[in-house]
């Protein structure tokens, strides 16, 4: 069994950023600016804008956060969206997820630029990953896909089970590893909450991907012996096995599906590293306009 370290995988990317933002600043060029929208004081959603700001920093980025009170109204929030979306300092920016009840999600996404939408989830970036043009990729597929890349890990004719189909996981990583790339050349199968014989077709699959937002979900049982593991899953558990009181664990069970499996990502340090990663690789992109031109 071979671990898909993440958080090396991770590190070197950022290496990689870091060294060409150096070769902008020689240039005397500014440096890549991510900004970051966020509303209202989820600790998990404010840990995430935090992490941010901190990877921006250690690869030489700009990076700004707009903070909200939880009452702004949609309106005032639609502002600032149009105000960044003609700021020609910030290359990209997000609106960290998920909002206020009483603000419309889909509304706020649709208003962000699909030039800055560095998140990915403005419908023209989905449907230009979905034909195959460039486009901006979301976090966690595109690191998946990095981390089978860089792992070496051989994806063409393989059948890949899916397990989960939200918008900003599932769904987009069932597009991408069918399409004519490498990784891809899949045969893709998506299983979600509806799925009937769930097991008799996890355990057919060459590379299972699982987001599905079940701790320990997957069992070894529905595993191939060698199959590749992907773990999207993150849960916090109590346990008294640790000074801070809880442990993450993801969606497979790690302890006995590991053995199974020719390689896996661990929970943490998997594809949670690379998701700010991601983040970081699309606002270099949106920098030298690789996307749009
Ligand atoms: N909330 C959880 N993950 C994300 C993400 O990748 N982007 C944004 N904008 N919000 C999130």
């Amino acid at each position: 069994m071979n671990i898909i370290d993440g958080k090396k995988i991770a590190s070197e990317i950022k290496q990689e950023i870091a060294q060409q933002v150096k070769v902008m600043l020689d240039k005397e060029e500014r440096p890549p600016h991510l900004a970051a929208l966020l509303v209202g004081n989820d600790p998990a959603s404010e840990t995430y804008v935090n992490s941010k700001g901190k990877a921006c920093k250690e690869v030489g980025f700009d990076s700004s956060t707009y903070k909200f009170e939880s009452d702004i109204s949609e309106e005032e929030l639609l502002e600032t969206v149009q105000f960044l979306n003609n700021d020609p300092d910030i290359d990209g920016f997000i609106v960290q997820l998920p909002l206020p009840e009483h603000i419309d999600e889909q509304k706020v996404i649709l208003s962000v630029s699909p030039r800055k939408d560095v998140d990915g989830f403005h419908p023209e970036n989905v449907g230009r990953m979905s034909v195959g043009l460039p486009a901006y990729i979301s976090a966690t597929p595109n690191g998946i896909m990095e981390l089978l890349k860089r792992s070496g890990i051989e994806t063409a004719g393989k059948s890949c089970v899916v397990l989960g189909r939200s918008n900003i996981v599932g769904r987009p990583i069932s597009i991408l590893m069918s399409q004519t790339t490498n990784p891809g050349n899949a045969t893709v199968t998506v299983c979600h909450s509806k799925t009937a014989n769930l097991k008799q077709i996890t355990s057919q699959a060459d590379i299972l991907i699982v987001a599905i937002g079940k701790p320990e979900f997957v069992t070894a049982d529905m595993v191939k012996e060698g199959a590749v593991v992907v773990d999207v899953g993150i849960h916090r558990v109590e346990t008294d096995q640790t000074k801070s009181g809880f442990r993450l664990i993801g969606d497979v069970k790690y302890d006995e599906v590991a053995p199974k499996a020719s390689w896996i990502t661990p929970v943490p340090g998997g594809v949670g590293p690379m998701t700010i990663v991601s983040l970081l690789m699309n606002t270099l992109k949106a920098r030298n306009n690789e996307i749009y031109s």
